[in-house]
């Protein structure tokens, strides 16, 4: 594997107990022909030596900001001109709000600073922390920034508990920076504008209750930021979901099937390309009520009047984009892809398989079978949801330009 040949990666260590796969990211990395540089934070030095990182990197590691001796050799700026990539893996909530606040307060930071490379950043901490509002507040502020969000992914974590946090793994993080370093999609979209419809919609039974679905928005916002990233002029139509909005797309929060069809009707005109990611629903109530429908018998009966297809109505324009639907299939994930690329008239069609243990709905992980009218097929293998977004954003690319 040599997809990262000739770069030069620095890696940023910080305080967690994830760092003890650091060391690994290096000898995964190096694999890939990455020439690495660590700089470690105080914090890091605790949980792994220097020495460690010495040795799977082959080069001196670098602690401190006001040392003689490495101001005059590899000093600050160096390093920041050095680097193809910084990549801070594990970035602790303390470093995310540094970086977020433009602190120069050691070497990491000061480099982070003095560079214009590109920033990744793979978080590590307890789920509670991650998911704490000036957490999440600070990581809106660097992808505002620029920078590019690795993670995190969602499993065990070394505090004992579950959730989300836990830094991706190291050949995760490897494939993810091959993905960005090497990609052919940089400004493959330039000049192309790209609308893309993400999460689910609630559709409103009663003020207080709806129908809706698992949609969380990674898969379409991880697309959005994808298209964005190749040079697309980006809009976003977003169910109810709580995800971060990636830097430079304009964003559309509605609520409703109804709702969303309007919000894409209303800007298809002017779009390249239509990306379907969204959840959604296929009925509505047909007569949802103005106050709250209170319990009488043991059943009660829903009547459910169809949504329009936001999809379908897209492809059967005059002049429509080139235009991508999603499919989301518990079986025969291939067949049915077949039957709706060819039943909505689409260019191309991404399916997943759904409600398992992984990959798509809320999963950070998906893999994808995409097809297109002229019959090729690619199945992109599981990896993280801004990986696939990546590879998919390449395929279409391929076929608008
Ligand atoms: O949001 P995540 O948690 O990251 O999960 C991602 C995902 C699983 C939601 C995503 O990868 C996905 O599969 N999205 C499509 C979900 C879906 O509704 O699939 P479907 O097979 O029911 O619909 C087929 C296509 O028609 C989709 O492009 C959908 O956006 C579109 N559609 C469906 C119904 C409708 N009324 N209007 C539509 O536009």
């Amino acid at each position: 594997m040599n997809g990262l040949s000739n770069k030069h990666i620095l890696l940023g260590v910080t305080g967690g107990i994830a760092a003890y796969k650091s060391p690994d990211l290096v000898r995964r990395l190096r694999e890939a022909g990455a020439d690495v540089r660590v700089v470690m934070s105080t914090g890091a030095k605790e949980f792994v030596t220097p020495l460690s990182f010495q040795a799977t990197s082959g080069n001196p590691v670098h602690t401190d900001l006001l040392d003689e001796d490495a101001e005059a050799g590899m000093g600050h700026i160096e390093l920041a001109r050095w680097a193809d990539a910084i990549l801070i893996a594990p970035a602790s909530a303390n470093r995310i709000a540094a970086l977020a606040q433009g602190f120069a307060d050691d070497l990491l930071s000061t480099v982070c600073l003095a560079s214009e490379a590109p920033l990744f950043i793979a978080p590590a901490m307890n789920r509670v922390m991650w998911s704490n509002a000036a957490v999440q507040s600070n990581i809106e502020k660097l992808q505002l920034l620029g920078a590019t969000l690795l993670g995190p992914g969602s499993g065990d974590q070394a505090c004992g508990e579950t959730g989300s946090g836990r830094m991706l793994e190291p050949t995760e993080l490897r494939d993810a920076m091959i993905g960005f370093l090497t990609s052919s999609t940089t400004a493959a979209l330039s000049g192309k504008t790209v609308l893309i419809t993400a999460g689910p919609t609630q559709e409103a039974l009663d003020p207080v209750r709806y129908i809706s679905n698992h949609s969380s928005g990674k898969m379409g916002f991880a697309i959005a930021q994808a298209a964005e990233q190749a040079g697309a002029s980006v809009t976003l139509i977003a169910g109810p979901v709580e995800q971060t909005t990636p830097r430079n797309v304009n964003r559309l929060d509605v609520i409703s099937a109804q709702d969303m069809h309007a919000a894409v009707m209303q800007h298809v005109d002017s779009a390249d390309v239509f990306i379907g990611v969204a959840a959604v629903a296929d009925y509505r109530a047909s007569d949802a009520q103005e106050n709250k429908i209170k319990k009488s018998d043991a059943e009660m009966t829903l009547t459910l009047a169809r949504n329009p297809d936001i999809l379908a109505d897209v492809a059967s324009l005059a002049n429509k984009p080139f235009t991508v639907g999603f499919a989301a299939e518990t079986q025969y994930v291939e067949n049915y892809a077949r039957e709706k690329l060819e039943k909505k008239k689409l260019d191309m069609i991404a399916a997943n398989l759904v409600g398992k243990e992984s990959g798509g709905f809320k999963s950070d992980t998906n893999s994808l079978f995409v097809l297109n009218k002229s019959g090729d097929e690619k199945t992109l293998t599981d990896a993280p949801k801004n990986e696939i977004a990546r590879q998919l954003i390449e395929l279409i690319a391929k076929s608008v330009s």
